[in-house]
C-alpha cells in the first residue's frame, strides 16, 4: 500500500545542509504495523512528515526518492490531490494532543467538522457521528461530553480524541508519532491497546514511531531501526528481538530493563548520535560501536539482506547473528 523508496530530506541551516533522512526505504501493507525506532534526532518524525506531506518547508526539502501510495508517487501529485489524500486516506496522530486540537472548539464539533467538510454531512448528522466516534475510542459518557473542550479532558482521553480524529474518515494508513509518550504508564498501555484494536478492526496500515521498546514487541509486525537518518536494521519483530543483526539494535535491546517496564527511554548505547551536519565517514555508528573494526571507519555499509525479510547495515551482520545463535 505504502512504498517509500530512497527518501531523502535535507534541512538548509545557517551552519550547512543537514541530511535528516538519507535514503530511507520501507513498505507498509494494509493491516500491518511498522514500528520505527531510534534515538532522538534520528529522522523518525521528519520521515513521517515527508510521507504525510506536512514537512516544514523551508527549511526542510525532499531532495530525492519516491513515496508510492496505492501506486501513485505522492511527491509528484498536485498540492490539491495531496490534501485530499491527507486526512481522508492517511492520517497522523501526534504526541501532544493539546497542541494538535483546537482549544476553543468543542471536541464534538471538531470531530463533526471532519464529516461536514469531507463528507458533506449536516451539522446534526456530523454531531451524531462525532459522538459515535467518541464511543468507538471508549470515552466514557461520550454523548454528555461531546460539548466539552480539549482542556477539560485528561491526557489519555485527549489522546483518544486525537485517535478518533485520525480514524474519522477511515483512512488506509495511520502514522502515529510517539502517540503515548506524554502519558503516564498505565494510560499508555490502554491507549496503545485501543490503537492496536482499532487498527486490526479497520485493517489499516500503521506506522508507529516510538522510543518505547516495550510497546513495540506487543503491537508491531516489523521494526525499522533508524540511526542518523538511515534505516540500519529492519526485520520482523520476533526475529529482531531474538537476534538483532546490527550492534546498534543490540545496544537498544540490551537497554530494556528486565522487568519490562513500559516507557523506558533508549539510553544504554554509550555516547551520542552524530550531528547531521558532520556524519562520520564509513559506518555512521562506528564511533559508538562496541564491535568496530578498521573497515568500519572507511567503508559505508549498504543495507545488506540478512535473511528472509531482514536487512542490516552492518558489515558484520552475519557474525553477529552467528554469535547470537551460539549463545
Ligand atoms: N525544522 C527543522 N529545522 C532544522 N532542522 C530540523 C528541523 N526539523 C528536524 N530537523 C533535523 O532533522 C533531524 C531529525 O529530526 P526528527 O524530528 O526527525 O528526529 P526524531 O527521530 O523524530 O527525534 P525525536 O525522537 O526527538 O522525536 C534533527 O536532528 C534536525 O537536525
Ligand atoms: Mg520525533
Amino acid at each position: 500500500m505504502l512504498h517509500v523508496r530512497d527518501l531523502r530530506v535535507e534541512f538548509r541551516t545557517r551552519d550547512g545542509v543537514a541530511t535528516a533522512v538519507d535514503g530511507v526505504s520501507f513498505a507498509v501493507e494494509a493491516g500491518e504495523t511498522l514500528a520505527v525506532l531510534g534515538e532522538s534526532g534520528s529522522g523518525k518524525s521528519v520521515t513521517a512528515q515527508a510521507v504525510m506531506g506536512i514537512l516544514d518547508s523551508p527549511p526542510g526539502r525532499v531532495t530525492g526518492g519516491r513515496i508510492l501510495f496505492d501506486g501513485r508517487d505522492l511527491l509528484k501529485v498536485s498540492a490539491e490531490e495531496r490534501r485530499s489524500v491527507r486526512g481522508a486516506r492517511m492520517a497522523m496522530i501526534f504526541q501532544d494532543a493539546l497542541s494538535a486540537l483546537n482549544p476553543v472548539v468543542s471536541v464534538g464539533r471538531q470531530l463533526g467538522e471532519m464529516f461536514q467538510v469531507h463528507r458533506g454531512a449536516s451539522r446534526k448528522d456530523a454531531w451524531a457521528k462525532a459522538v459515535e466516534l467518541m464511543e468507538r475510542v471508549r470515552i466514557p459518557a461520550a454523548r454528555a461530553r461531546a460539548g466539552d473542550y480539549p482542556h477539560q479532558f485528561s491526557g489519555g482521553m485527549r489522546q483518544r480524541i486525537m485517535i478518533a480524529m485520525a480514524l474519522a474518515l477511515e483512512p488506509e494508513l495511520i502514522i502515529a508519532d510517539e502517540p503515548t509518550t506524554a502519558l503516564d504508564v498505565t494510560v499508555q498501555a490502554q491507549v496503545m491497546d485501543l490503537l492496536a484494536d482499532l487498527q486490526s478492526e479497520y485493517r489499516m496500515g500503521l506506522i508507529l514511531i516510538t522510543h518505547d521498546l516495550g510497546v513495540v514487541a506487543d503491537v508491531a509486525d516489523r521494526i525499522a531501526v533508524m540511526y542518523a537518518g538511515r534505516i540500519v536494521e529492519t526485520a520482523p519483530v520476533g526475529d529482531l528481538y531474538r537476534a538483532p543483526a546490527h550492534p546498534y539494535t543490540r545496544g537498544l535491546l540490551d537497554s530494556i530493563p528486565r522487568l519490562d517496564q513500559k516507557g523506558q527511554q533508549l539510553n544504554a548505547v554509550k555516547g551520542l548520535p552524530p550531528s547531521l551536519l558532520s556524519v562520520p565517514p564509513g559506518c555512521s555508528f562506528h564511533p559508538r560501536c562496541p564491535a568496530v573494526r578498521p573497515v568500519c571507519h572507511a567503508d559505508e555499509p549498504p543495507l545488506y539482506e540478512a535473511g528472509a525479510g531482514r536487512a542490516s547495515a552492518c558489515h558484520f551482520w552475519k557474525e553477529l547473528l552467528d554469535d547470537e545463535c551460539a549463545e
